[in-house]
């Protein structure tokens, strides 16, 4: 049986979200919550110049973004903890990139997540997040039963 998930465009979503993010050589560039890793590949085959990092607090994700990324023959660091104390130096990063990720947590865990965003990025560094979001439209309503996705960025701020 085909899962229901399989049949959202979450590549398409994943693209929707990089696309916007000027990466720049040099740059670096944290996938929080990257699971197998989809984004973060996604994201260094974008940009061959950037630094980038995922983080996810599951392992056996981690090993499967691992094989992923030895069969794209890319290199991205991947570590293992918890958004809400993340293993990285405050300023550090210049891009943040998250999908599907914040819906997992609770309201609690997502204000530490985000006080963890801001305090890893460096001034003028931004955030770039894909996840659930309330419809806004009859029809999305259908298509998602439900739920949509949002995108936000400073462009596109979630309302
Ligand atoms: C639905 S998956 C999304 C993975 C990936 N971002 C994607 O779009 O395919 C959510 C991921 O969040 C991770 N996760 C959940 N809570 C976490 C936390 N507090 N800190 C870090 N990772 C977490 C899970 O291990 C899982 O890999």
């Amino acid at each position: 049986m085909i899962p229901w998930s399989a049949l959202l465009p979450v590549r398409l979503l994943k693209e929707a979200l990089l696309r916007p993010a000027s990466i720049q050589d040099g740059h670096r560039v944290l996938d929080l919550g990257c699971g197998t890793g989809t984004l973060a590949v996604l994201a260094k085959c974008a940009h061959r110049g950037a630094e980038v990092f995922g983080l996810d607090a599951d392992a056996e994700a981690l090993n499967r973004a691992r094989t992923k990324l030895e069969a794209a023959g890319i290199e991205v660091q991947l570590d293992q903890g918890l958004a809400s104390a993340m293993p990285y130096a405050g300023d550090s990063f210049d891009w943040a990139l998250s999908s599907l990720f914040f819906h997992h947590l609770p309201y609690e865990s997502e204000l530490e997540a985000m006080r963890e965003v801001l305090r890893v990025l460096r001034p003028g560094g931004e955030f770039h997040i894909a996840d659930w979001g309330k419809a806004t439209s009859p029809a999305m309503r259908l298509a998602f039963v439900g739920s949509n996705f949002s995108m936000a960025s400073p462009q596109q701020p979630i309302t």
